[in-house]
């Protein structure tokens, strides 16, 4: 089977194609054959050496947080997930999904819901993980609300404003000129236009912001943020370290998500899938020897929707 592999930090050149045995499930794994894997933005950060404090591990390395495919066989010590599943799944730090087959814990895995591509499904979990979780857990949202999402165009933000709209809220959505239709197609009540307006600087105050590109600040965003509202952003800085840390002084919280893999939430979004709530717009897809022109792609920051990477078998 073929699989991406690099062994240094590097531009995408690193990468390179190699053939490799089809793994063999331990115990309460399962071993897949692979359809599709996403491409996000920490495939290259992690590619480059940028993450290689908080993601540290050994060479070889193969990039890829998502998976969808079919289940080939179910290790000892599962029970949940039999062969011949169609399941998708995001996978730890550590990565692997570039590659034809892998072998990952069981508690991973959702069913994919009937309707979906491999692609489709694929192109979901970290992203749309990360878009929940700071949502509901991060932010407490709750029907009735007003929530910004500022990146609404990305592989972030696309699941952002859906889910959004699934907890009944009133979506706001920060984009550029070109992608204004694309973030109203995906439910944003109202739209910013980010060359012709600092959303910084709206009149309207929200309950909710969240920084899915983390272009901003929780300074930046007090003055359209509520009493009790909260700024949620994906990337970290030492001054969010500080103001999550002292949340509980604070009349406005800031926090960040370290997005957690894990079939409990998963199902939650298979179901949104399921009930239509849910889409996915592909802007590009690649056959798994282009992968270092998919990350020169996802590296300009400019991917409207998600990029997947095709496996052809
Ligand atoms: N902490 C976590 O657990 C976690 C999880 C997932 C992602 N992340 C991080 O979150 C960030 C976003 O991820 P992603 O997958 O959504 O990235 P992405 O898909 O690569 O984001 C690209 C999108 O961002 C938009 N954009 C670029 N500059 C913008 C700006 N100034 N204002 C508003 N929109 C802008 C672009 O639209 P235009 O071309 O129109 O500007 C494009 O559609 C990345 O840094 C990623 O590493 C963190």
């Amino acid at each position: 089977m073929q699989k991406v592999v690099y062994t240094q930090y590097g531009p995408p050149e690193v990468m390179q194609i190699m053939d490799a045995p089809v793994p063999e499930p331990e115990n309460g794994e399962i071993l897949i054959r692979n359809m599709a894997a996403a491409v996000n933005p920490v495939d290259y950060k992690v590619r480059n050496g940028s993450l290689k404090f908080i993601a540290p591990g050994k060479f070889p390395r193969t990039p890829g947080g998502d998976m969808a495919g079919i289940v080939e066989k179910a290790g000892s010590g599962t029970s949940r997930i039999k062969a011949g599943d169609k399941v998708f799944a995001m996978l730890s730090m550590a990565g692997g999904g570039y590659a034809e087959y892998l072998c990952i814990k069981e508690d991973l895995a959702s069913l994919i819901p009937s309707g979906f591509s491999f692609e489709e499904a694929a192109a979901v979990p970290l992203a749309g993980l990360t878009s929940l979780q700071a949502l509901r857990e991060n932010a407490g949202i709750q029907k009735g609300m007003q929530v910004l999402i500022n990146g609404g165009s990305g592989g972030v933000g696309i699941y952002a404003i859906q889910i959004a709209r699934y907890f009944e809220t009133e979506v706001t959505a920060v984009c550029s000129s070109k992608n204004v239709e694309f973030v109203k197609a995906f439910g944003a009540h109202h739209v910013i236009d980010y060359t012709k307006e600092d959303f910084t600087r709206s009149s309207k105050q929200f309950d909710i912001v969240f920084d899915a590109v983390a272009m901003s600040s929780l300074g930046k965003c007090r003055k359209i943020l509520r009493k009790g509202g909260s700024y949620v952003t994906t990337v970290p800085s030492p001054a969010t370290f500080f103001q999550q840390a002292t949340a509980f002084l604070r009349s406005r919280k800031a926090s960040f998500i370290m997005c957690k893999p894990g079939h409990k939430d998963l199902d939650f979004l298979a179901k949104m899938m399921a009930e239509g709530k849910l889409r996915t717009h592909i802007d590009k897809s690649y056959p798994i020897d282009q992968a270092a022109e998919a990350h020169k792609y996802i590296e300009t920051g400019r991917v409207k929707g998600k990029l997947v990477i095709k496996m052809e078998h």
